[in-house]
C-alpha cells in the first residue's frame, strides 16, 4: 500500500530568509529547511554519517555542509557529494502559501 504523505505547516517564510537554515520536528521526524538563492528545500535534519544536527551547519553553492565532519549534501537530491557520509538525506516536498512553509512529511 503505497502512504501517502501528509503536507504540515512548518514555519513563515520570513523565518527562512535567503542563506538561512531552520530546523523542526514534527513526531518522529526531523526536518531542515533551508534558502538556497531563494529556493526553499526540505531535507532530513540530521546527518547519515554520526548524527550531527545539520541546522549548525553551513550552507554553500553546493548544498548543505555539516558542521561535523564537513560532508556535503546536495538539497535537490540529499545526495552526499563529499566524504566521510555515504547515504543521501531524504527530500521532502515544498509548497509555499500565503507566507506560509509546507512540507509534505
Ligand atoms: S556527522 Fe556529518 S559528516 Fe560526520
Amino acid at each position: 500500500m503505497i502512504k501517502l504523505g501528509e503536507w504540515i505547516k512548518a514555519c513563515n517564510t520570513d523565518q527562512v530568509s535567503s542563506g538561512k537554515l531552520f530546523g523542526f520536528d514534527h513526531n518522529e521526524k526531523r526536518v531542515l529547511l533551508s534558502n538556497l538563492n531563494g529556493k526553499i528545500y526540505a531535507t532530513d535534519l540530521i546527518c547519515t554519517h554520526a548524527e550531527a544536527d545539520l541546522s549548525t551547519g553551513f550552507l554553500t553553492e553546493e548544498g548543505i555542509r555539516c558542521p561535523l565532519h564537513l560532508s556535503v549534501f546536495n538539497l535537490e537530491t540529499g545526495e552526499p557529494t563529499s566524504p566521510p557520509a555515504e547515504k543521501p538525506l531524504k527530500t521532502y516536498n515544498v509548497k509555499i502559501q500565503e507566507n506560509e512553509i509546507y512540507v509534505e512529511v
